[in-house]
């Protein structure tokens, strides 16, 4: 038995108000989120956000017409008290032919657009910045091999210039992935992949966020990274000072930094063969044993990390700062040997970030955390409180450091414009 059409038309109403709540809803959402899909930043997700809404608005009409067509039948055609039998058909083959060669033409029409969008992300990009892209457990790597910078977490991108990646890692999957400027390409261990798009002019530098997108183990959700978008001259300042060595803060001289390197020798050979097994892995990729082998299907076993050094550095020279106090303890507390800062000769690892420019970088933590004194200061105190089951908490746990070395630290890190 069939409602009357008036409470046929109260249910109707209901439907379409909350129909238009969740509509409106996404809106609100829309716009603002930080890693919405529907942006035209770049050239990738603009393409990509045409082709959905080439298929949205297909569904929507097709959608109208097959239910509309229904209800339209239900109401006409309902059956009156003064109905009889209706007439039996068998069949009809206009309708039949009809309802066939649509739905086909339909998806002619969308599988041309699909191979449309394809070809034009795959497209070759004219003079092209090349960034290799290094998946690890759990943050990003990025070089730059035409200007010979290697950084971590945060990617420069000149606006309006074809960008092309290509996608390494070294331990498991990973995937790469700037929601609002497009991508998200599977980063394969043993494997390079390639990706290119461009991002769309800012006119001053914008910052857009990005996410490892495939599941990589512990800490996969705290994967993040971010692009400064930004007008090419801007990014060419970046370009040199990334080019640049880290300034050795005054205090520190060169007997000072031989001391110090006799009593940590055990630190630095552990660095060194650390950094060789990672650069195989890195060109290799997973066939070479490295030391994030084993880490391949749960993501639980370490990399091999150096042991805590236990040597003392020899007192500062009169007049050295809280920097070289940090410098000193970057080395006597083992951070060389997973970090590398270029023109710190002790500090090679490879195994965590390179923190050559760590202080003009805008977060900390693999995009985690805004790079202040204060996250810096957390981190370095318990890196398992911001982000269980990383690898340096495997080796820093809370009272590794104590509040002056913590300072101390925190303060040499910020140095490193
Ligand atoms: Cu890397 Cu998820």
């Amino acid at each position: 038995m069939l409602p009357s059409p008036k409470r046929l038309w109260r249910l109707l109403s209901i439907f379409a108000l909350l129909l238009a709540m969740v509509a409106l809803a996404a809106c609100g959402q829309m716009y603002e989120a930080p890693q919405t899909m529907f942006s035209r930043q770049g050239s990738s997700s603009s393409e990509i956000l045409t082709l959905y809404n080439v298929f949205f608005w297909a569904a929507v009409g097709v959608f109208v017409v097959v239910e509309g067509a229904l209800v339209y039948s239900v109401f006409r055609y309902r059956r009156r008290p003064e109905d009889g039998i209706p007439v039996q058909l068998h069949g009809n083959q206009p309708i039949e032919i009809a309802w066939t060669i649509a739905p086909a033409l339909l998806v002619l029409f969308l599988a041309t657009m699909t191979f449309r969008t394809q070809s034009v992300l795959v497209a070759p990009s004219q003079d092209p910045v090349r960034v290799r892209v290094i998946g690890h457990q759990w943050w990003w790597e990025f070089q730059y091999p035409d200007y010979n910078i290697v950084t971590a977490n945060e990617l420069h991108l000149p606006e309006n210039r074809d960008i092309e990646f290509a996608l390494e890692s070294v331990d498991v999957v990973h995937a790469f992935w700037f929601p609002r400027l497009g991508g998200k390409t599977d980063v394969i261990p043993g494997h390079t992949n390639r990706l290119n798009f461009r991002a769309f002019p800012t006119g001053e530098p914008v910052l857009i966020r990005g996410e490892c997108a495939e599941f990589c183990g512990g800490t996969h959700a705290q994967m993040a990274m971010w692009a400064v978008v930004e007008p090419q001259a801007s990014f060419d300042a970046w370009v040199r000072q990334q080019q640049a060595e880290a300034p050795v803060p005054a205090g520190i001289t060169q007997a000072a930094a031989g001391t110090a390197t006799a009593g940590t020798a055990t630190a630095g050979a552990t660095a060194t063969a650390g950094t060789a097994a990672t650069g195989a892995t890195a060109t290799a990729g997973a066939d070479t044993p490295g030391p994030n082998e084993g880490t391949d299907t749960s993501g639980e076993t370490a990399p091999t990390l150096p042991p805590p050094a236990t040597a003392q550095a020899e007192p500062l020279a009169q007049g050295a700062g809280i920097e070289a106090r940090g410098y000193q303890l970057f080395q006597t507390k083992g951070c060389v040997g997973c970090h590398a800062i270029a023109g710190f000769p002790e500090a090679q690892g490879r195994i965590g970030p390179d923190l050559t420019h760590v202080g003009s970088r805008q977060h900390i933590v693999a995009g985690w955390l805004e790079n202040t004194p204060d996250n810096m200061r957390r981190w370095l105190r318990d890196p398992n409180e911001v982000k269980p089951d990383n690898y340096m908490g495997a080796v820093v746990k809370r009272g590794y450091l104590n509040e002056d070395e913590i300072e101390a630290l925190t303060a040499y890190l910020a140095s490193l414009k």
